[in-house]
């Protein structure tokens, strides 16, 4: 069965609930696992046939963990090639990391990434969360369909 990593960094809960909508998402069509984790090390990304990042916003960056886990995983020649990708996140005015996120995932990972990433201001409404929804179950059709 295809795996999908939805990996997630939230401080107050926003980014956390839309991670729990995009599971709920994408465990509806029945054909994927997926792990909902807050930390993973760089050497587990290579489990997954999809790696969904959530993050929010931080002084326009995202989280120091989210750096590193990319950092170390290019250090380890960690090879995420041609593995699906796509991004989403909780954010008060600009929203930068998440177009960070889908920016390395392509451009220095090669992944095959889902453009543009999923951004809700502030808490998330039903509405943002259907959103999140309809994302997972896109990712995980589009692993049905490589398969
Ligand atoms: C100190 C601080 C800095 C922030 N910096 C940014 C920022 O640079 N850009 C932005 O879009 N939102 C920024 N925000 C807003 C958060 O991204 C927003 O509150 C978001 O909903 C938090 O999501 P979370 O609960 O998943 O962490 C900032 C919030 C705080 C408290």
């Amino acid at each position: 069965m295809q795996k999908i990593l939805i990996l997630y960094s939230s401080r107050t809960g926003n980014t956390e609930k839309m991670a729990s909508a995009v599971a709920e998402g994408a465990r509806a069509t029945g054909k994927v696992e997926v792990d909902v984790e807050y930390h993973v090390d760089a050497e587990d990304l290579v489990r997954y046939d999809a790696i969904v990042v959530g993050t929010s916003t931080y002084y326009h960056d995202m989280p120091m963990d989210m750096k590193h886990l990319f950092e170390e995983a290019a250090v380890k020649s960690i090879s995420l090639k041609g593995k699906t990708g796509a991004a989403f996140g909780s954010y008060g005015w600009s929203g930068e990391a998440p177009k960070m996120v889908l920016e390395i995932m392509k451009l220095k990972f090669q992944m095959n990434v889902t453009e543009p990433p999923l951004l809700v201001l502030n808490t998330p409404s039903q509405t943002s969360l259907d959103q999140c929804k309809a994302l997972g179950k896109r990712v995980s059709e589009t692993l049905m369909h490589v398969a």
